[in-house]
């Protein structure tokens, strides 16, 4: 039966960057692939078109799909929203909540082609490849009692970190299969000498070592994880972390990649159900330019074949036209350096789809 693809292209440069990734779903489509395509809104588009960051239709429309390509969401156009609920930032959560996608896959994998793009040294990052593991519909994200009220004549923010041993456990799962699958290495990454919902964590992941004797377990708190990451990341295969921990320790591993432009992701349920989007923001400061690296898009778009659509061999050959382009020293302007050519968003997009019907 042919395959439902929700686009939402978002705010910013989501919709650029999306219509890059779209035209190498079509390639697919060419390639094989029996899939239908379709577009909604979300975010900041949503809330102008619908008065909605997650208009109900969008959520409808995602339910039914077996895979989502989504752009980036939020902008300061509606950084003032005084109703904190229509934040187009509360679309994606909404997403990811609805539809139970709490397995969120980072994988930071250094081209050797952009060895010379990341601000760290090429000894550091050459060979790079990490998975991180983010839990990605709880934590300090989701947890109740949350808000900003008077409290002895002061007003008061607060949220609350929570996890339940079974949040904890499932994504403990994904990430001890995914370590065995790779180089059968887990590090848990925690905050256990201050948080007991961290000593909890530690204590599940300690627990379900035993049925995984083939990975190694390790655990690190975070704040000597940010620092290893750009000390010796190499010494990383598999990361596991909470929600918002794992938010901020991809974008400290995207710039080992060389750019956040380069950072996919994959956010799954239990059915393997799954939205697809690069781990970088909408970009306010480049929107509009051309500026914009798509590659991270497109490479969400590979992980969606891989993961959700059952297509490992397309997945494979689009990663295989992405290293093409960089042999080529094709370059958006976030990974370019001297004695490489620098080409728009657009240019990107094609040289990609160009080196696929090749590949
Ligand atoms: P950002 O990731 O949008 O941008 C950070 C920096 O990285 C900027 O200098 C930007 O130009 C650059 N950058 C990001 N993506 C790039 C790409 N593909 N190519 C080249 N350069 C790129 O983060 P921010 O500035 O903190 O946030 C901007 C907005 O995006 C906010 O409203 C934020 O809430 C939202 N945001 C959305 C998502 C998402 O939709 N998944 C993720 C992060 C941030
Ligand atoms: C991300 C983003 C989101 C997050 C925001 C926009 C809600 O930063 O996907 O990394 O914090 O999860
Ligand atoms: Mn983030």
């Amino acid at each position: 039966m042919s395959k439902k693809i929700l686009v939402l292209p978002g705010d910013g440069i989501g919709p650029e960057i999306t219509a890059e990734a779209v035209k190498i779903l079509n390639a697919c489509r060419d390639a094989g692939l029996d899939a239908e395509l379709e577009e909604a809104l979300v975010g900041g588009a949503g809330f102008d078109a619908e008065g909605h960051p997650l208009p109900e239709s969008t959520l409808a429309k995602a339910k039914a799909a077996d895979a989502i390509l989504l752009g980036a969401v939020g902008g300061p156009k509606w950084d003032t929203l005084e109703d904190l609920s229509k934040r187009p930032e509360k679309g994606l959560l909404g997403l990811r909540k609805n539809l139970n996608l709490f397995g969120n896959l980072r994988p930071a994998l250094l081209y050797p082609q952009l060895a010379e793009a990341s601000t760290l040294k090429p000894e550091v990052v050459s060979g790079l490849d990490i998975m991180i593991v983010r839990e990605l519909t709880g934590g300090i994200y989701f947890g109740q009692p949350r808000g900003i009220e008077e409290r002895n004549g002061e007003r008061v923010g607060f949220n609350t970190y929570v996890y339940a041993e079974s949040e904890i456990e499932r994504i403990g799962r994904v990430a001890f299969e995914m370590a065995q699958k790779r180089g059968k290495k887990l590090c848990s990454v925690d905050k256990a000498n201050v948080l007991e919902v961290t000593i909890l964590w530690r204590e599940v992941m300690n627990r379900l070592a035993p049925e995984y004797p083939d990975v190694e377990l390790t655990h690190m708190y975070v704040d000597n994880a940010a620092m290893q990451l750009v000390r010796a990341p190499k010494q990383f295969d598999v990361v596991v972390t909470g929600n918002m921990f794992g938010d901020i320790l991809s974008d400290a591993a995207a710039m080992l990649t060389g750019s956040i432009g380069m950072l996919p992701s994959a956010s799954l349920n239990e059915r393997q159900q799954g939205m697809y989007e690069p781990c970088h923001g909408s970009a306010p400061d480049i929107a509009g330019q051309g500026l914009a690296n798509p590659l991270a898009t497109i490479l969400s778009v590979a992980m969606m074949l891989r993961y959700s659509l059952g297509e490992p061999q397309l997945a494979a050959r689009i990663e295989r036209a992405v290293g093409k382009v960089l042999d080529q020293g094709l370059r958006t302007a976030d990974i370019a350096y001297p004695g490489t050519r620098q080409v728009s968003t657009s240019e990107m997009g094609d040289a990609v789809l160009a080196a696929f019907a090749e590949a």
